[in-house]
């Protein structure tokens, strides 16, 4: 692989006012698509991208991407979770918006180059890591509506730390029950640009009330949980830990998957099912809802504290991060971090 190193390094954040996706690295990668192939990927100082105003990525917004994170143990060892899956998913979400497939071993191979020239940025303080975003998107300059025939794919990163401001502290939600996210048939499973634009609304009008972020329900009844928009959710109802089925409009999640795994693992009831708010209603109404948390690449594991629904507020747990979030906090993050020895075969070594 090509690498132009840079001949003007950044100064590094202070590893405690780390936040989420404020800071980026010297470098960036870069491989694009043109004549029905990609090209090499290559190594270059991070900086802006020249874009023609008439760049389809502008009007149509054909473009998508992917979250992982990479960590540096004490020894100074650089291991990445899970990473091969994203791009596995990333070519997924690339089928549904018309663009070419990757060649995964290739943007693998790239995205470690790419990790192992920025190991300095890798922070090792609790609860940071270094987040790699590969993205990709249309790069034809024409304005009629099709499906393109040049591509950009991306790789940035930067170290972070947590994803909400107040940390591994409950975060409030609020379940929207006009705006919709996604639609059966629809791009909800697809990490693609538009589902975080149309979430918005639904985000600002949770904040404008006090809340965190918005749940999404299901467009059509309007009845079922879906996902938060930056993480999946999860409900410990008794002794089961319920998350909602995956369907076409809802992001199969990493984390969600390596989150079932651990629990299946451990002895916990897990079930996989339509969720509807009657049900969360009713169980929190019995006393039996007892937590609920959301999973995801940023979020990691993070607790719910406080739910809202039509006017009502509910608090979870009285508030506080619940016993198995918490163990589901401390095994899936000692599994990143290389304190608890990986038996899934997730972390790799760099
Ligand atoms: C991630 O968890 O990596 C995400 O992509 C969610 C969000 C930051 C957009």
């Amino acid at each position: 692989m090509k690498i132009t190193a840079t001949n003007a390094k950044k100064t590094k954040p202070d590893v405690d006012k780390l936040g989420f996706g404020k800071y980026m690295s010297d470098h960036m990668l870069v491989m694009d698509y043109a004549g029905g192939k990609w090209n090499e990927p290559e190594i270059v100082p991070y900086a802006p991208f020249e874009i023609d105003p008439a760049t389809q990525i502008l009007h149509y917004g054909q473009g998508i991407f992917e979250g992982m994170k990479a960590y540096k143990n004490k020894d100074g060892k650089v291991t990445m979770f899970r990473p091969r899956d994203n791009f596995v998913r990333m070519n997924a979400s690339a089928e549904r918006l018309c663009m070419p497939q990757l060649d995964v071993e290739k943007v693998l191979a790239a995205a470690f180059d790419f990790v192992r020239l920025e190991k300095d940025w890798i922070p090792q303080a609790e609860g940071t890591s270094f987040y790699v975003r590969p993205a990709m998107f249309c790069s034809d300059v024409y304005l009629g509506v099709k499906a393109g025939a040049n591509y950009r794919f991306f790789i940035i990163g930067g170290p972070v730390g947590a994803y909400y401001a107040n940390g591994l502290a409950p975060t409030k939600i609020f379940i929207e029950d006009f705006y919709t996210r996604s639609s059966i048939g629809g791009t909800g499973n697809a990490k693609c640009l538009g589902n975080y634009a149309a979430s918005l609304i639904g985000q600002e009008k949770a904040h404008k009330l006090g809340y965190d972020q918005a749940l999404w329900m299901d467009a059509k009844d309007k009845k079922y949980i879906e996902e938060v928009g930056s993480m999946n959710i999860f409900f410990v109802i008794g002794d089961t830990v319920v998350t909602p089925a995956l369907s076409t409009s809802i992001l199969a999640g990493i984390t969600r998957d390596s989150a079932l795994k651990i629990l299946k693992k451990n002895g916990y009831k897990t079930e996989e099912r339509k969720i509807s708010v009657d049900e969360i209603l009713a169980a929190q109404n019995d006393g039996s809802l007892k937590e609920i948390f959301g999973t995801g690449t940023a979020a990691v594991i993070s607790p719910v504290g406080e739910f809202a629904y039509k006017d009502k507020n509910y608090i979870v747990g009285g508030g506080k991060m619940g016993k198995i979030t918490e163990y589901l906090y401390g095994e899936l993050t000692g599994i990143q971090t290389g304190k608890i020895k990986d038996t899934y075969g997730w972390v790799v070594e760099l």
